[in-house]
């Protein structure tokens, strides 16, 4: 069959062409955006005179009809279209005649597919910070509940500082509050209007691109027709925004497996997050953390994908930009179904609690604080430092640690040790006394809690 754009050629294409060129497979999952667009679009050009009121109330009572049987199901989408631009019309103008051909007046599909694909990125950037928030909210109740839980901060993945499991969790919330922002930012300059930026150049008809973004719930309106029609920004941003918020997620994974092992044993994980293996009885895998470490590589895919294909293109539309869609889409979904699987595992996950604590007790993570106490009473931080790093050597040596080293031998390296000392190195109060703004002690911990949930409430 002839294509609806046959004119200087005879629209008959090969199929091998025809199945090359379709969008529709993917591009099918804008038919809402597609149609509510063409409803705006119609009674846009009605107010201008440019059709009469009755044909667009058909047009928009056809369009209406269209919505309604997808979604019943009545209506499939024809897979041998070129797009489900093509595809609405076509189905339009079936059923309506030619008062259907009329919808096409001043536009093209250069800027319908820009403002289907910003309709849908908008309300998808709204979905995913919903799931943002809801695993942030995650993250402040764990912490809550572990506060006062010590474990040791590592630096080099070297036992450093203690620290509360609390106080760790929090780091990951501020991290995704931000990711919320980042979204959030991204659709501002999103929700700009490109319809009415026709093939690329503007119309000769008197459109009204107000009344159609305004319709269309748009902030702001494209203001150069080339540019409405010919970026991916909004796409890029949101990949990119979308690829931070994934290098999160996978490094907060990529700690979840490390502490499920035998080697930390710092949390145990839900069976209900968990597979076994197929041969080894004794397995408890972190998979889903794994695999959420694993898709943060197809979402840097996606943006390097569309960067790629955008970087040599000449103004305006090309058809390149066709690929823009299913990596796009593919960024949705999968970033969607992370945070819909993070959220419930960090949830139903378990701290053990004890083990923390071991590990803090020992790899001298109190030497810091050994130093302080010594500055405290006068010793310059320099030479603190070096005694405190003898002691630990001499602790090394003599198989022990900080808390059990005899009096005796700390006064043989310096006579300002005295009994308190012991006091100042225990982990209890080497978190308690961090109560320097955004620090590890308990209060401080709560006070970054406070201030997530509320930012939180703003959102
Ligand atoms: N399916 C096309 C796309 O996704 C729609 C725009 C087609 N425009 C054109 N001039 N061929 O980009």
């Amino acid at each position: 069959m002839a294509k609806m754009w046959a004119g200087r050629t005879d629209g008959v294409t090969d199929k091998i062409a025809d199945d090359f060129n379709s969008s529709i497979s993917f591009d099918s999952r804008m038919y809402k955006q597609d149609i509510t667009g063409s409803m705006a679009h119609a009674a846009m050009l009605a107010k201008q005179g440019i059709i009469s009121a009755a044909e667009a109330d058909a047009l928009v009572a056809g369009l209406a009809d269209i919505l309604a049987d997808i979604e019943s199901g009545e209506l499939s989408i024809d897979m041998s279209c070129e797009d489900i631009h093509m595809f609405v019309e076509q189905v339009l103008t079936e059923r309506l005649g030619d008062v259907g051909k009329k919808l096409h007046t001043a536009r093209s599909r250069n800027d319908q597919v820009a403002l289907d694909l910003r309709m849908y990125l908008r309300d998808e950037v709204d979905s995913i910070r919903e799931k943002v928030t809801t695993l942030i909210e995650v993250l402040c109740d764990k912490a809550e509940e572990y506060k006062s839980a010590i474990m040791p901060g590592y630096t080099h993945l070297q036992r450093a500082q203690p620290i509360t499991f609390g106080h760790h969790l929090m780091a990951y919330a501020m991290m995704l509050l931000r990711d919320a922002d980042r979204l959030a930012d991204c659709k501002r300059r999103m929700n700009s209007s490109p319809i009415g930026c026709c093939a690329l150049a503007g119309t000769t008809y008197n459109t009204d691109r107000a009344f159609e973004a305004e319709r269309l719930g748009f902030d702001t309106l494209c203001e150069n027709s080339l540019d409405g029609v010919s970026d991916r920004d909004f796409c890029l941003e949101f990949m990119s925004a979308c690829s931070v918020l994934m290098m999160h997620l996978s490094r907060f994974s990529e700690e979840i497996i490390l502490w499920s092992s035998w080697e930390f044993a710092f949390v145990e994980l839900s069976d209900a997050y968990t597979t076994g293996s197929s041969i080894m009885p004794q397995k408890k895998n972190s998979d889903m953390a794994e695999l959420i470490r694993g898709k943060t590589g197809r979402v840097y895919g996606d943006l390097m994908g569309l960067l790629t294909t955008m970087k040599g293109l000449p103004l305006a539309y090309n058809k390149d930009m066709q690929e823009d869609k299913e990596g796009v889409f593919d960024t949705v979904d999968t970033v969607k179904m992370c945070l819909d699987v993070m959220a419930p595992m960090v949830d139903t996950m378990k701290a053990r609690t004890e083990n923390m604590k071991k590990a803090a007790q020992g790899g001298f993570i109190n030497a810091t604080d050994l130093a302080d106490y010594m500055v405290k009473k006068g010793i310059p931080f320099r030479t603190a430092y070096k005694i405190s790093g003898q002691l630990v050597a001499k602790c090394i040596a003599d198989g022990c640690v900080l808390e059990t080293l005899p009096l005796d031998v700390y006064r043989s390296f310096d006579p300002v040790f005295d009994e308190d000392l012991y006091e100042a190195i225990s982990l209890e109060a080497c978190v308690e006394r961090r109560i320097s703004r955004g620090g590890t002690s308990v209060s401080s911990v709560e006070y970054q809690i406070g201030l997530v949930r509320a930012a939180l409430g703003k959102n």
